[in-house]
């Protein structure tokens, strides 16, 4: 059954950041691009390195490991680039008033 976590205020988190949280056990990057958060999961897919400590790729939506440099997307969790191959959870959020939530299974 799927649980809506609450994460932050939507002003604790300026666009073109990304940072992480745990929500029902999940490791979650969140990221913030002008007004649309996007979330998946924190842990890179190659190496288990945290993703939220990388650069956000604003215009590409994606964000970009800081330990091998793969590059994942926002939108399907998949990466664009080697050395990572498999994709990392993405998850839905939600935003409700000024509260940002994501949907975890
Ligand atoms: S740990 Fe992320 S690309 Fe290697």
């Amino acid at each position: 059954m799927s649980k809506k976590i609450y994460l932050c205020d939507i002003n604790e988190l300026q666009s073109g950041t990304v940072q992480k949280f745990i929500a029902d056990g999940n490791e979650i990057a969140l990221a913030r691009i002008d007004n649309d958060f996007y979330a998946i999961g924190d842990r890179c897919s190659h190496a288990n390195y945290s993703l939220s400590e990388g650069e956000l790729l604003v215009g590409e939506k994606e964000l970009e490991c800081w330990k091998h440099g793969s590059t994942f997307s926002l939108i399907s969790g998949k990466p664009t680039c080697l050395p990572a191959t498999k994709a990392v959870p993405v998850y839905d959020v939600v935003v409700e008033g000024d509260r940002v939530m994501v949907v975890t299974s």
